[in-house]
């Protein structure tokens, strides 16, 4: 009985002073285990007499709980300890700053479509679309372009291989097919704008093979030359943000308008530097005219009951014009720097007026 209390008070200690569960495990097979000391005293339980057997037997298994129970218990503190231990050395520091995250801005490009829809939006068009890839009856003959004429040659076309000439698809060399594409589609009244990319072969500072343009296309049955010029008048002022800018109908010729005019802003050109609003001198920014009456037949359209107007414009152009870009080959080189500069700030409500991000 000596031997099971000294065992007692010595394991017992062991218990509380170990550091780690290791350690337990090491007590535990010291004491339990096949050769631990408990087990060898129980052995011993053989040898006794009856009485003093079953009395150190009932002594000896109350020992066993009692280490199991403490073994358990600072198994379980052990462990809280160490989870307190890495709670407090992995606390989160909500002072420290947040990690810079690289913020995307949106391209000129976009910036100037969204502005464009916006005006036009507010005047009561719509969004039009027509494939990058055209066949040659959408892109030229029923705009009243037939093969032989001459401004198929001026267009630059990119044509694609395969079918013979005439039937060989073009990668759009205007938007103005999108006209054609919602005349056939869609009975009059019309009234859409058609923003998009174009491709001419063509590459120099103010000429990219790929480029985008805005078309827009009014049919009606009272439609008139007044409506075309107060409405790009509008557009004009409110695009450039210049209430009184000074806008000129300039006569013209394009294929599919009949009479045609090319639309001209005032601007002063002074040491080499071009400013938009009230001059001396005129700068193109887009071709317009009454939707010639054989483009409407072509589309089904009467021509004796409808008339329309139409306009395409550069969105290239106008953007530099509007945001200072010096050359077009840069909106698409993809640099980041120039993004950085010329981009605008995402998410921002699209403005008429817009602005740079900082
Ligand atoms: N499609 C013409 C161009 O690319 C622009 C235009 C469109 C002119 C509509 C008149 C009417 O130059």
């Amino acid at each position: 009985m000596d031997d099971c209390f000294s065992v007692r008070d010595e394991l017992m200690a062991a218990v509380e002073t170990a550091t780690s569960v290791d350690e337990l495990e090491r007590i535990r097979i010291g004491a339990l285990g096949k050769k631990g000391r408990i087990t060898a005293l129980m052995k011993d339980l053989g040898r006794m007499e009856p009485e003093a057997r079953r009395e150190t037997g009932a002594a000896l298994n109350a020992l066993k709980d009692e280490i199991a129970t403490a073994l358990d218990a600072r198994k379980a503190a052990l462990a809280d300890a160490e989870l307190d231990a890495r709670l407090a050395a992995e606390r989160i520091d909500v002072t420290l700053p947040p990690r810079p995250e690289s913020v995307g801005s949106i391209h000129p490009i976009s910036q100037t479509i969204d502005e464009i829809v916006a005006i036009f939006g507010e005047m009561g068009f719509m969004v039009a679309e027509g494939p990058d890839i055209e066949d040659d009856w959408h892109n030229f003959t029923a705009l009243n372009i037939p093969r032989e004429h001459p401004s198929r040659q001026e267009m630059d076309t990119f044509y694609l291989p395969g079918e013979s000439d005439g039937l060989r698809k073009v990668l759009r060399t205007h938007t103005s097919p999108v006209q054609i594409r919602t005349m056939v589609r869609t009975p009059p009244p019309l009234r859409i704008i058609a923003p998009g990319r174009t491709y001419r072969c063509d590459s120099d500072a103010t000429h990219s093979p790929m480029f985008h343009q805005v078309e827009g296309l009014v049919v009606d049955e009272s439609t008139h030359m007044g409506h075309l010029k107060g409405c790009l008048i509008e557009f004009c002022r409110a695009f450039f943000a210049i209430d009184d800018l000074p806008v000129r109908f300039r006569p013209s010729y394009f294929p599919f308008t009949e009479p045609s005019a090319e639309v001209d802003i005032g601007c002063t050109r002074k040491d080499g530097q071009l400013r938009i609003g009230h001059g001396d001198d005129w700068l193109e920014i887009l071709g317009s005219g009454m939707v010639n009456p054989k483009v409407l037949a072509n589309c089904g359209i009467d021509p004796k009951r409808y008339q329309g107007f139409a306009f395409g414009m550069g969105i290239e152009r106008i953007a530099m014009l509007k945001y200072g870009i010096p050359d077009l080959r840069t909106f698409f080189e993809s640099d980041l720097r120039w993004l950085r500069h010329y981009g605008f700030r995402a998410l921002a409500v699209p403005s008429l007026v817009g602005g740079l991000t900082p």
